[in-house]
Formats: C-alpha cells, sequence, structure tokens
C-alpha cells in the first residue's frame, strides 16, 4: 500500500503587520495582558479585499515550486478553511481557477483549527486506497472579516485617524478576549505516494464532540435562520464568534495530550523520540502546558504564535514550511501534528516525514 509523504510546502502571509500597541487603540488592551496570556506579540493582516483564496492560492503555487511539482500532477485538492470566500461554492474551485489547474477532484472541509489534520487524513486515505497520487492540502484563513470594527476603528487602528468613539471603545471592548488572538494567513503542502514503507503517514486519530459547540461559535449568520443573515444579526454581533476562552482552554489541553498519548502509544513511539511536535498555535500556554505533560524536550516543540497569531487552518502547515526551509526536518524523522478547535474537533497525527 502507498504512503502518503510531503514533498514541498509554502506559505502566504499578508502585508500588514499589526502590534498589540495598535490594538489598544481601539480597545482597552495592552501588550503586556496579550503577550502574558497568549504569546501573541503580532498577527498580520490582509489588505481590505484580499481573499482566503488568494492567501491559499499564493500558498499552494509556493508549495508545487518548492515541490517542483507540476500544477497539472495534482489529481486531488483539498481546501481547510472556516473563512472561505463566498458561503458557496468552497474555496477549493477557486484556488484551482487561480492556480490555472486542470478540472481536479476537490474537498472543502472546515473543522476550523484541526483543519489541516483532517486534510492530512484525507489526502492519506485517498493515497492509501490508490485514488491520488498528488495531493495539494491548503489551510488558508482570512479571520480580518470577523473583525467587529467600524470604518473609524479600522482607521484608528492603522493610526489614521484619532481616536475612536465611546461607544466604538465599548463595542470593540466586548470582543477583545477573541479578537487580539487571531491573525490571516495560507499555507500549504503537496503530498506525494511513496513505496518508501520507513517514510509518510503512520497514524492518524480524529475526533468530534460537538456537547460543547457553543463555547466556540458564530451564532449568526447560518441556516437556523430565515434569512440566513439579516441587519439584527450584524447589531447583536451574531455575525462575531462567541468564545469561552477559560473553558475551550480546558477542553484543547485535555484532548490534546489525550489524542497525543493514544497515538503514539498505539505506535509505540515515545515522546522523546520524537524529532518535533506540531502543535496548533491557539495560545503558547496551552502549547507550553501540553509539553510539559507530554514530558517533551523545548527544542521539540514549535511556535511561531509570537509572529502569527492563530491562524487556524494555517497553522500546522505554516509551522512545517517553516521548519523544512530551516533545515529542521530530515526524510523519516517522526513527527507529531497535534491540534484541537470549535466543534470541537481534534487529533493527532504521526508521520515519518
Ligand atoms: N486585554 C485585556 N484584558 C482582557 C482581554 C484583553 N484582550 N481579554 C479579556 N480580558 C480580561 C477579562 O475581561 C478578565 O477581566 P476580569 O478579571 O476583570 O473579569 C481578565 O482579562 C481575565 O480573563 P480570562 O478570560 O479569564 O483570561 P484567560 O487567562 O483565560 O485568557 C484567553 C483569555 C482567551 C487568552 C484564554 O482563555 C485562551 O486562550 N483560551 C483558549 C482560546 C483558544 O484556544 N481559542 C481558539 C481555539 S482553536
Amino acid at each position: 500500500m502507498p504512503r502518503s509523504i510531503i514533498v514541498g510546502s509554502g506559505k502566504s502571509i499578508p502585508p500588514i503587520c499589526v502590534t498589540n500597541d495598535m490594538l489598544s487603540r481601539v480597545m482597552d488592551t495592552t501588550d503586556a495582558w496579550i503577550q502574558e496570556r497568549s504569546g501573541v506579540q503580532t498577527r498580520y493582516y490582509v489588505e481590505k479585499g484580499t481573499s482566503t483564496a488568494d492567501l491559499g492560492a499564493q500558498a499552494a503555487a509556493e508549495a508545487l515550486a518548492n515541490a517542483s511539482v507540476d500544477k497539472d500532477e495534482v489529481d486531488l485538492l483539498i481546501s481547510a478553511t472556516m473563512t472561505p470566500d463566498h458561503y458557496f461554492p468552497g474555496n477549493g474551485g477557486l484556488i484551482q481557477k487561480r492556480l490555472g489547474m486542470k478540472p481536479v477532484a476537490s474537498f472543502d472541509i472546515r473543522q476550523q483549527c484541526a483543519g489541516f489534520l483532517y486534510a492530512m487524513q484525507l489526502a492519506d486515505a485517498h493515497v492509501r486506497a490508490g485514488l491520488a497520487k498528488t495531493v495539494l492540502v491548503v489551510g488558508h484563513e482570512v479571520h480580518t472579516g470577523f473583525m467587529p470594527y467600524s470604518e473609524n476603528s479600522w482607521a484608528c487602528l492603522y493610526g489614521q485617524s484619532e481616536k475612536v468613539t465611546e461607544a466604538e471603545w465599548e463595542w470593540n471592548n466586548r470582543f477583545r478576549h477573541l479578537v487580539v488572538l487571531f491573525g490571516d494567513a495560507g499555507a500549504a503542502v503537496v503530498v506525494k505516494a511513496t513505496d518508501d514503507e520507513r517514510r509518510g503517514v503512520v497514524d492518524s486519530l480524529l475526533r468530534t464532540d460537538g456537547t460543547d459547540f457553543d463555547k466556540l461559535y458564530v451564532p449568526g449568520t447560518g441556516f437556523r435562520h430565515r434569512p440566513y443573515t439579516d441587519p439584527a444579526q450584524f447589531e447583536r454581533g451574531d455575525h462575531v464568534p462567541v468564545m469561552d476562552g477559560r473553558h475551550v482552554f480546558k477542553m484543547a489541553t485535555t484532548r490534546m495530550i489525550e489524542a497525543s498519548q493514544q497515538v503514539l502509544a498505539r505506535n509505540g513511539v515515545k515522546p522523546e523520540e520524537l524529532k518535533l511536535v506540531l502543535m496548533h498555535q491557539a495560545n503558547k500556554r496551552i502549547n507550553e502546558y501540553c509539553a510539559k505533560q507530554l514530558g517533551l524536550r523545548e527544542e521539540q516543540v514549535l511556535h511561531n504564535i509570537e509572529r502569527y497569531g492563530n491562524t487556524t487552518a494555517a497553522t500546522i502547515p505554516l509551522l512545517w514550511d517553516e521548519a523544512a526551509r530551516a533545515g529542521r526536518i530530515a526524510p523519516g524523522d517522526p513527527i507529531l501534528m497535534v491540534a484541537f478547535g470549535a466543534g470541537m474537533n481534534w487529533g493527532a497525527t504521526l508521520l515519518r516525514a
């Protein structure tokens, strides 16, 4: 049975670097609070008009070039995002069109912060079943569409306006625990079939449990409503995600540790044998806690949340791309990927690079 290996990667980081101090122009927050609670120092925002598919296509093109794979070799495209350009269709076809690819099979999946792991499982299953030989997997998000700011708040954030009104300040504060964490980005990997049994995806453990879905979700703009969006939802702020941060923090640490231990144990791999652990970047404190409980050494765990914030489906391929380009991943290296996100969806994937 063929195995799947990552043969190249790419990323797309938008141009606007936003510091914590810039956010404190429009809401009651500080650089010290954000860094201490989450580890985030900066995040990148797209210019208005740039879409998730734009970032995804750019990252995908870079990944294909990095892998020296022609776009017409791709026989499956998987797009993971919770912030697609349109309600429908999904971004798969938009990326295929932007890259000028021939028609391919494609999946549009969500699974939020666990999206990339679900996408990798889908890619691996297709490769093992002989249904695909070259898979393009894209994790991409533009979170700035969720940001609840008025035009004046945006101008103030960028230093183009003096200050926000009292009402704008209050409104922005309502979402301060959420918006400070997120940034925009795209990242992609090219997965290829190999007969080399020492390499490839070894095992994936994926789980979904909707019991606590309302601890992290978007209450408005869905088909529970008729029409699915209206001005009243917008005025209530129902288009912005609701997040119970403490609850999500506890669930993330519990599930990420559990999934990691289970997938390692059932494959006879000890945490200390892993070359790298690529954890979803939602909060540096979540990852430091997980690393400690798993008994990992500092150099095994990569972080880049300081620079990018939480980029949802893009975090793990972004970490992969940076590690690969820094020469930190060699063929055959045992690597664990682990993520937890809204849904709730979580999982852990063990592979040999
Ligand atoms: N700046 C300043 N103060 C803030 C703030 C901000 N951006 N956001 C919230 N606060 C305040 C709260 O209002 C609260 O004030 P109070 O004590 O006067 O009531 C205080 O800080 C503590 O809030 P709390 O929510 O308990 O903080 P926390 O330590 O749990 O950190 C998160 C908040 C959101 C950073 C943290 O809970 C978290 O990261 N959770 C997981 C989120 C996540 O992973 N989401 C994505 C899942 S994929």
